[in-house]
């Protein structure tokens, strides 16, 4: 099941690395213990089989997925090394994979001249990007969605920034009206835009907010954490397209490559359009950043020591696979896409389900087809836990039950939540493998509701569009 033939690519790279320091006087590699090495990585393994099985099709769950064979292999192959691209003097060589691989992704929002560095994942991105906000405008309040990520609220508890919420619409999009009436009480320094929001993959209207910027004046931050490589596809609703296309004119970006970008965890980037940012960053190190009077990354970077592997993980993929539309990278995007528009069609025409929205992007929101909320939910939670007997591996959420066609049902309101199930379709197999998904599926669905342990009769329902 596993990919291992790479590995065969790994030794012969490792031998190139290794010539490259060939003038060096000899000196023994580790290879004490090499017995109980062995004993134990077999033991580790034993471990790491009692993970989900993230890197098959039939993971349709969280935002998970193994990163690209050559991902995997050019960290693997800096491991031997272990650069640290917090200063030249420890990650000579990866850091300027990095600066190359961050001014790529910066390109792909149209941006050329500005300030970006990768951090650990997209919360520290975030946090770096909320922390600058909030020294261009102190006192300010942060405002972000009600399904934007946790970790806004979160980083500005942190960083003492005061924060709200703004109510989001039937799509779970931020609502352009709540936020003009909130706009129009005063005293905010930043809206963050979710591009693609962790529960349903919905896109905030960011011309919108752009528009209201014009009026009331503040930052606009763009947590595409998980959604900004959709930035490349070409099969986006128009709406979300457009979206998408004004992100240039954001003032800082976050973008995770180790969600859609391939990579392994750990691979978080913060970019910021106006490079005087920078300035935030000042200090000193008494230990570092002698070796070059160039930049050294821990110069505009909250985190120090930072593993130059993931960076030349990334430039390595970005060398394979290029950002740029109609690319072999954009084509994986738009096939995880295809398949959650098919998943979306399957579960509308089917009386046996409730569907939520049509997907934004990649990521969908469906329910069993029940008697009431609280009834539905439970189903889900059912549905859930056969299917993963099955071998299929969905997740569950908890959201608006306004954001399902209740109208197409029976379904009474008794619950202003529901628990649904979520799909992230984010391997671009998913697409080939939607019958087996969409069989397994059902047939978990059908044996929780033979089992007759609720009262759930399917609503009913006309075919959906
Ligand atoms: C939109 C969004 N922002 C931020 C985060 C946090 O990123 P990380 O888990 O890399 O810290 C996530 C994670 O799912 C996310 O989906």
């Amino acid at each position: 099941m596993l990919e291992k033939d790479s590995l065969e690519v790994l030794q012969r790279a490792l031998e190139r690395l290794d010539a490259g320091f060939e003038r060096l006087p000899a000196a023994a590699g580790d290879s004490r213990g090499a017995d109980r090495i062995a004993q134990v990585l077999v033991e580790t393994a034993d471990r790491l089989r009692e993970n989900y099985p993230y890197f098959h099709p039939l993971y349709a769950g969280q935002m998970l997925k193994p990163p690209h064979p050559v991902a995997r292999l050019a960290y693997a192959l800096a491991q031997w090394i272990n650069p640290n691209n917090h200063a030249l003097d420890g990650g000579r060589a990866s850091s300027a994979m990095e600066k190359e691989a961050v001014a790529e992704i910066a390109r792909m929002f149209g941006w050329g001249e500005c300030l970006g560095h990768l951090t650990s994942g997209g919360t520290m991105a975030n946090l770096e990007a909320l922390w600058v906000a909030g020294q261009l405008a102190p006192g300010k309040t942060i405002l972000a969605s009600e399904q934007a990520h946790y970790t806004h609220q979160r980083i500005c508890g942190v960083l003492q920034l005061k924060f709200e919420s703004v109510a989001s619409d039937e799509r779970a999009r931020m609502d352009s009206n709540a936020l003009k009436a909130r706009l129009s009480r005063g005293d905010v320094g930043t809206v963050v835009a979710t591009m693609g929001t962790t529960a349903t993959g919905s896109v905030d209207p960011l011309p919108e907010i752009l528009q209201l910027r014009e009026r009331f004046g503040f930052r606009v931050h763009c947590d595409a954490a998980y959604g900004g490589y959709f930035i490349l596809s070409e099969n986006l609703r128009p709406e979300t397209a457009s979206a998408f296309r004004r992100i240039s004119d954001a003032d800082s970006i976050v973008i995770d490559p180790h969600k859609h970008g391939l990579q392994p965890y750990g691979c978080g980037c913060v970019l910021f359009r106006d490079p005087g940012a920078g300035r935030f960053y000042k200090h000193d190190s008494p230990y570092t950043y002698f070796s070059s009077q160039e930049l050294h990354l821990g110069e505009i970077s909250l985190e120090c020591s930072r593993p130059g592997a993931a960076a030349v993980a990334l430039w390595a993929t970005q060398k394979l696979l290029p950002l740029e539309r109609n690319g072999e990278f954009a084509a994986g995007l738009q096939a995880c896409r295809e398949a959650a528009l098919d998943l979306h069609q399957r579960v509308a025409k089917d009386s046996r389900f409730v569907p939520g929205f049509m997907p934004e992007l990649d990521i969908v929101i469906f329910a069993p087809a029940a008697a009431t909320v609280t009834a539905c939910s439970a189903l889900s939670r059912r549905i859930f836990e056969t299917a993963a007997s099955r071998d299929l591996h969905l997740a569950v959420a908890e959201l608006p039950a306004r954001y399902f066609a209740r109208s197409k049902s029976a379904m009474g309101g008794d619950e202003p939540r529901l628990t649904c199930l979520r799909s992230v379709l984010m391997k671009p197999e998913h697409k080939e493998w939607m019958d087996r998904i969409w069989t397994a599926l059902v047939e978990s669905s059908d044996e929780v509701r033979k089992s007759g342990a609720f009262d759930v009769e399917p609503g009913g329902l006309p075919s959906a569009t």
